[in-house]
């Protein structure tokens, strides 16, 4: 989601309206506006669906005033409509208050405010805060903020305003990003900094627990103890387009650098205080479960990948029988399917007709229908029973890299969640797990760090013709995944192989110089891995390795090796993948691509 505020001069609307246009990529499935003017209530207005619609409300029925708050949203929680959409206001329409991000533990305050005699219009987390906020007002706004902020947890950035101060802004920050921009006479605040560039290049960058609070022309930057912070003024030198990107040159680099954020996301806003995890839009019960003998996952492209990760956990912990299929066959291969079957799909866009296709077929013949998706009210999250949402955000670059962490890190949740509630796993293990997955984020960052090591290796295959990846278990996923992202970005013809199947075929494609990248991150096929390479190497092959820090014997038969950090073999795909799609990334680059939109290929296909 995008949210921006104004206060100054000028109409607000127009700087909201102008600063929501350069935040939809952050969201776009509704939007709204909230205005005080001096009037005894605020006006607002907001509407499902593009920013476009907001807009032909506005025409219709101007609002005016100098102080306001904005939104975009990408629904988390409660499906995109109208009521759902940001700002979102107390029952005496004083307050408004717009939210980025996620509070965790809104059900508790919800039940408390219910209690109390507040009703909801919306199914959002956000509106708990509005009216938490009222109940605590007594005529001071920050104070009321401050007490409100107090008892949420989870991640926010919020911008609050009262049709009592109209001459007064405040906002706060814990987790999701905040920025302050500072203009002539007037201040804004936006998620991100397009929002504001066309009024001004002067920012504070929020920290966590900051809060703002704009009184006529004077800002106050706090803490979350309510004493002054001095705040460095930092000058923004991008321009329009690199702003929306991060700052990077491509959507899909900025994605992969968003994994880290996206594995926290979706792991962490379903774990409540005693770490266990909840599924909300899951209703399988343990008796559910035990009924089920098989499970199909059925996925298209990079979803398909994440399924074959999914196979390996859930048989792993919660031992379920696991087949893997991509959609397109699945629907004609006339699938054993009964009611004890359960199907999972697996879609960013929750869009892909042969993805839709495969799951009508399994619903008609009795199925139960698990979908995991990016997209909240997505047609395949509309036709399933049950949900997973990953929460990674907005994906804009063809080629798929954080949605498919995301689906990684949903399946080894429902695969504990399952393996929990049948009994197959001990809860010291379910919870060394979560731990563990945890401990991925930071991971992935280390290996961010050595991006220009990677980027040299990169180099030195930029003129080949073709590419092999190899891997044995789990690791052959990494490969098939990698394999796919190097071939829709670069070009270049690329392959997967079971590293044991080499001998019965592929290796006759071998020659002088053929670069063949090997995955080697699971300790029990570590010997047979550097059999393989050490028989490709004898017929010419340029070895490049990614293996665990400390595997020396890897990288005495590699000619370059990618060291990554150490975690579960089980989640080692989550950490493998990451140098593969930047190897994608700076090919497609040397080779003079368009990395964000390769030729012939569709980020969302809806013909089967
Ligand atoms: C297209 C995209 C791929 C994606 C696949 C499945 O082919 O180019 O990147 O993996 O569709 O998309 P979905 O939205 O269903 O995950």
């Amino acid at each position: 989601c995008g949210i921006v505020g104004y206060i100054g001069k000028k109409q607000a609307v127009e700087m909201i309206m102008d600063g929501l246009a350069k935040l939809e990529y952050r969201g776009y499935d509704s939007a709204g506006v909230a205005i005080v003017n001096g009037e005894s209530v605020v006006n607002f207005a907001k509407k499902q669906g593009r920013l476009s619609k907001l807009e032909e409300v506005l025409e219709e029925s101007p609002i005016q005033g100098c102080t306001g708050v904005g939104h975009t949203r990408w629904a988390t929680h409660g499906a995109p409509s109208d009521a759902n959409s940001h700002p979102h206001l107390n029952t005496t329409k004083t307050l408004a208050v717009v939210h980025n991000g996620i509070i965790e533990n809104y059900m508790e305050i919800k039940e408390m405010l219910l209690e109390e005699g507040y009703t909801f219009q919306s199914e959002t987390d956000t509106e708990v805060a509005v009216h938490l906020i009222d109940k605590f007002y007594e005529g001071d706004l920050l104070e009321a903020v401050y007490k409100a902020v107090a008892c949420f947890r989870g991640a926010y950035a919020l911008g609050v305003v009262s049709a009592e101060h109209p001459d007064e802004l405040v906002a706060v920050r814990k987790e999701s990003p905040l920025i302050v921009g500072l203009g002539e006479g007037e201040y804004f605040i936006a998620s991100d900094v397009p929002a504001i560039l066309k009024y001004t290049r002067d920012v504070y960058y929020l920290e966590n627990d900051e809060v703002v609070y704009v009184k006529g022309d004077k800002i106050t930057i706090l803490d979350a103890t309510g004493q002054p912070v001095n705040k460095q003024v930092v000058r923004v030198e991008w321009d329009i387009e690199a702003a929306s990107k991060g700052g990077f040159e491509h959507f899909m680099m900025k994605e992969i650098y968003d994994q880290p954020q996206a594995i926290r996301d979706t792991l962490l806003r379903r774990l409540d205080n005693n770490r266990m995890i909840h599924l909300d839009d899951i209703k399988l019960t343990k008796e559910d479960l035990e009924a089920i003998t098989k499970m199909y996952v059925v996925a298209c492209g990079t979803a398909s990948h994440a399924g074959l990760v999914g196979k390996y956990a859930i048989e792993k912990l919660a031992k379920i029988p696991v087949e893997v299929d991509i959609a397109s066959e699945f629907r004609y291969s006339d699938p054993f399917i009964d009611e004890h079957t359960l199907l999972i799909v697996v879609s960013q866009s929750g869009e892909t007709a042969d993805t839709l296709a495969a799951m009508k077929l399994a619903k008609s013949k009795g199925a139960r229908v698990l979908a995991i998706t990016n997209v909240v009210g997505s047609s395949v999250a509309r036709e399933a029973h049950d949900v997973f949402y990953t929460w990674a955000g907005p994906e804009i670059a063809v080629a798929s890299t954080k949605a498919y962490t995301a689906q990684m890190i949903a399946f080894y949740m429902i695969a504990l969640d399952f393996a929990y509630k049948k009994g197959t796993v001990t809860l010291e293990r379910y919870h060394e797990l979560i731990d563990r997955i945890e401990a991925l984020a930071p991971l992935v960052e280390k290996i961010l760090e050595n991006k220009e090591a990677i980027k040299t290796i990169a180099e030195d295959i930029k003129d080949t013709s073709s590419a092999f990846y190899l891997g044995r278990g789990i690791d052959y996923t990494t490969a098939r995944e990698a394999a796919l992202k190097l071939k829709e970005i670069s070009y270049l013809y690329t392959e997967a192989f079971a590293a044991g199947e080499l001998k019965h075929g592929p290796i006759a494609l071998i020659d002088q110089g053929t670069p063949v990248l090997c995955v080697v991150t699971q300790k029990a096929l570590e010997e047979k891995m550097i059999s393989n390479i050490k028989e490709v190497k004898a017929r010419g092959a340029f070895v490049i390795a990614v293996t665990k820090e400390g595997h020396s014997e890897v990288g005495k038969v590699a000619d370059d090796i990618i060291y990554i950090p150490e975690t579960e073999d089980l989640l080692m795909p989550v950490l493998s993948v990451i140098p593969t799609q930047l190897i994608a990334y700076y090919v497609s680059i040397a080779r003079g691509n368009d990395v964000d939109k390769p030729r012939n290929l569709a980020k969302s296909v809806t013909v089967e």
